[in-house]
C-alpha cells in the first residue's frame, strides 16, 4: 500500500498527482469514479489544471441510487453534471429510474466488463466502511448488483434528498473494484479517521468492506492529516 497523507490544503493536488501517475502509461484507460463530498476538490483541481486524459479514456460512475427521477438533485447523474467538466470524458452510469434495476445494473456492468478490467478505481469511503454502495456485510466475491442502502448511508445523503433518500442503490461490486489494476482511496476530515484506520490496519472483514482493499496489490491511499491521523500516529 502506498499511503499519502497531506495537509488538507494539499489534498486535491496530491490526489491529482497520484491519479496522473497511475494513468501515465495507460492506453484508452477505463476509470471508475466516486461521488460524495470527498472527490469534489479533486475534480475541481483536475478541471483547474486542465488534466489531460489519455486519448480514448472511458469513465464509469461507481454507483447510482434507484430513484423515480433520474435527474433528481441527489442522484449521481446530477452530481457529475455539477462537478465533472463537460469537456472531460463523459461519465457513464446506470439510470436511477430504470424500470428494471436488476437488468440496468447487469447491462451497465457488461459495458464496464467490455471496457476491460478497470485501470483505476477511485473510491471514497463511507463512515460505515462502505466503498461504492458495497455496504457492511458485503463479500469479496460480490459483483455488480442492486443493494439495499445502509441507514448510515441514507442519513449521510439526507440533505440531498429532502423528499426521502432512496432505499436501494445500483453498484459496482467488490469483485470489480478488486479486479482494477490500481485502486485509489480518498479520505478527508476527522469523521473518517476511525474507519480509515480500521479499514487499513484492522481485520479484513465484510463488516468494513473497505478492509478488502488491504488485499489489493496496487492500493494508493490519499488522505488529509485529519482522516489519516490514526495511521500516522503509529508510523
Ligand atoms: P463522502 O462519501 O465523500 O460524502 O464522505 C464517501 C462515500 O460514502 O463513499
Amino acid at each position: 500500500m502506498e499511503l499519502i497523507v497531506v495537509r488538507p490544503e494539499e489534498f486535491a493536488q496530491a490526489a491529482v498527482d497520484a491519479f496522473g501517475h497511475a494513468l501515465v502509461r495507460a492506453e484508452r484507460p477505463c476509470l471508475a469514479l466516486p461521488t460524495g463530498s470527498t472527490p469534489v476538490p479533486f475534480y475541481r483541481r483536475l478541471a483547474e489544471t486542465r488534466f489531460a486524459f489519455p486519448p480514448g479514456t472511458r469513465a464509469f460512475a461507481l454507483d447510482e441510487f434507484v430513484a423515480p427521477d433520474a435527474e433528481a438533485p441527489g442522484s449521481n447523474a446530477a452530481f457529475f453534471r455539477r462537478h465533472w467538466p463537460p469537456d472531460f470524458p463523459p461519465v457513464a452510469m446506470p439510470r436511477a429510474d430504470a424500470a428494471d434495476p436488476e437488468a440496468e445494473i447487469a447491462a451497465y456492468c457488461a459495458a464496464v466488463a467490455a471496457c476491460g478490467p478497470l485501470d483505476i478505481a477511485v473510491l471514497g469511503i463511507g463512515v460505515n466502511g462502505h466503498i461504492a454502495f458495497n455496504e457492511p456485510g458485503s463479500g469479496l466475491a460480490d459483483g455488480c448488483r442492486v443493494v439495499r442502502l445502509a441507514e448510515r448511508t441514507r442519513e449521510a445523503a439526507a440533505r440531498e434528498w429532502p423528499e426521502g433518500v432512496p432505499e436501494y442503490g445500483l453498484t459496482m461490486g467488490i469483485a470489480e473494484i478488486m479486479a482494477a489494476r490500481r485502486v485509489m482511496l480518498l479520505a478527508t476530515g476527522p469523521a473518517k479517521r476511525h474507519v480509515v484506520h480500521a479499514a487499513l490496519t484492522g481485520p479484513v472483514m465484510g463488516e468494513i468492506p473497505a478492509s478488502f482493499l488491504q488485499r489489493h496489490p496496487a492500493l494508493t491511499v490519499v488522505c488529509d492529516t485529519a482522516a489519516g491521523a490514526l495511521l500516522t500516529q503509529e508510523s
